[in-house]
């Protein structure tokens, strides 16, 4: 029996100061666009910004439904914004900005487990790593440099390749 340890960095920023250009205007995008969260129902607001290879930026609010599961994260929003509008075009980093008046949270604004896997589709059909930002109003920012980090063994379209 062998037993392999997966390690991944996190890096913890205690402010938007302390990240490089790239990331401090991609999490103040993420920020900006929690202003069109739709979430009525949890008032817990996000934001995701999406930098793309050739230079775009697309945001993405939580958009939430009467009917509760109709709704859906601000992450899949923007990056299903970013495929539909920009095919092919590789993702280079994400950034997601939570805030609630209600909600007593803290610690990184950690993805759910469907957007990792949205991210981990896209990220399996670029070569380059997927940074990704998480920020929390008044709080440390954190940061991984990949999408496997947050979702070790991911699967992919590598797993349903046919046999030859
Ligand atoms: N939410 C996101 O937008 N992203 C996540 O990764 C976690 C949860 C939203 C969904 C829902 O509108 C609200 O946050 C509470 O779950």
């Amino acid at each position: 029996m062998n037993t392999r340890s997966l390690k991944f960095d996190l890096k913890e920023y205690s402010g938007p100061d302390e990240l490089d250009a790239e990331g401090r205007l991609l999490l103040r995008e993420a920020e900006f666009a929690m202003a069109s969260s739709h979430s009525p129902y949890s008032h817990f607001k996000v934001g995701a910004a999406v930098l793309l290879a050739n230079g775009e930026i697309v945001k993405g609010s939580n958009q939430e439904n009467a009917a509760y599961p109709s709704g859906l994260c601000a992450e899949r929003v923007a990056l299903f914004m970013a495929g539909s509008n920009y095919p092919g075009v590789a993702v280079k980093a994400i950034a997601v900005f939570v805030s609630s008046a209600i909600h007593d949270a803290d610690g990184p604004a950690a993805p759910c487990g469907a957007c990792r896997q949205v991210m981990a589709e896209y990220r399996s059909m670029s070569e380059q790593p997927m940074r990704i930002l998480m920020g929390r109003k008044e709080a440390a920012i954190y940061e991984v440099n990949d999408i496997e980090a947050l979702l070790p063994l991911m699967f992919t379209s590598k797993d349903l390749k046919k046999k030859q």
